[in-house]
């Protein structure tokens, strides 16, 4: 048997502009958190079975053990289903990740991602482009969280900021680089929620009041497609206002919650241009837009108020 490795990343990310109102058709902004990454790597062992470890979830079992929709597997039998890769035997995949899971950050998409590669790798396949590792990852968010709207995976597979509309049966990407780079700090509440609950329950209020809720995803959609413009003008304060007013519509939409508003808060109040929750909410993270002067000043007062980890993150 002759050893074989196999090692591949991916980021995290952020939404800028639309979470939730990206599912339902609008346009949304997101941005990859390079420097928190997914980790997978892929090795022949002298057992014939598929081993899936991920080591800081204290999880080791077989792939054959494994239930369907495991973030482990899933990837992996995606990639089968796709006729991509045989069925495979004496491997194992291990998995590390630094994106703290069910904060917003895209934690699931980045694991597919990065084991998506690794698998590709490993079967010495012709390196898979950003737009088929994105299908075939999207493929396993589905099973996640039901009805994503492919940016988790898109703005990940492609590690580039991203303006995304979700389309049947291409979603439209624009991958963009603003007029001035983007300082944003990521304040993190600690709270762990998860992506599925929330966009279920969101979509639970919008079948029983869809006029109000249609309305909500307008005004965030409407943000978004501002918000294209200034960063392409390089204007931090409007990019900052209209942060802060998504904010305020998801808090309508019921995704805030008071720890993500505290922080929101705090960011504004020591001299961000804008804040919002970043991703599904309910917890996970918010982010917040600064400058080179008031990034300090915002970051002691995320902190101040509770943040539990705050990343500085530059949008280029
Ligand atoms: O919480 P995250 O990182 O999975 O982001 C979810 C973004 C949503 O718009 C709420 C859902 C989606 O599929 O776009």
């Amino acid at each position: 048997m002759t050893d074989k490795t196999a090692v591949a990343t991916a980021p995290g990310k952020v939404i800028l502009f639309g979470e939730h109102a990206v599912v339902y058709g609008r346009p949304a902004i997101a941005a990859p958190l390079s420097h928190v990454r997914a980790r997978a790597s892929l090795e022949s062992i002298e057992n014939n079975g598929v081993i899936l470890h991920a080591p800081d979830l204290s999880r080791k079992m077989m792939l054959s053990d494994a239930a369907e929709g495991d973030p482990l597997a899933a990837p992996l039998r995606a990639m089968q289903q796709a006729g991509l890769v045989p069925a495979l035997s004496g491997v194992r995949l291990t998995v590390t990740s630094d994106i703290p899971i069910a904060s917003g950050l895209g934690s699931g998409a980045a694991i597919a991602v990065a084991v998506i590669r690794a698998m590709a790798a490993y079967s010495d396949l012709p390196s898979l482009d950003a737009a088929s590792v994105s299908r075939l990852a999207f493929e396993v968010e589905k099973q996640h969280h039901g009805t994503p709207s492919g940016i988790d995976n898109t703005v990940i597979a492609y590690e580039t900021p991203v303006y995304f509309e979700r389309r049947d049966p291409e979603s439209f990407i624009e991958i963009f680089s603003p007029a001035r780079p983007l300082i944003l700090l990521v304040g993190d509440t600690g709270v762990r929620s998860a992506t599925r609950h929330v966009v279920g329950d969101v979509r639970r209020q919008w079948l029983a009041d869809r006029e109000r809720f249609e309305d909500l995803f307008d005004a965030c959609g409407k943000i978004a497609a501002e918000a294209k413009e200034a960063i392409a003008l390089g204007d931090p304060k409007t990019i900052g206002l209209l942060m802060t007013q998504n904010h305020d519509w998801l808090r309508k939409m019921t995704v805030s919650s008071t720890e993500l508003d505290t922080l929101v808060e705090a960011a504004i109040a020591a001299g961000a241009y804008g804040a919002k929750l970043s991703g599904a909410g309910r917890g996970g993270n918010m982010i917040a837009l600064v400058s080179e002067n008031s990034r300090d000043a915002v970051a002691v007062s995320l902190r101040k108020a509770g943040a539990v980890q705050v990343l500085e993150s530059r949008v280029t």
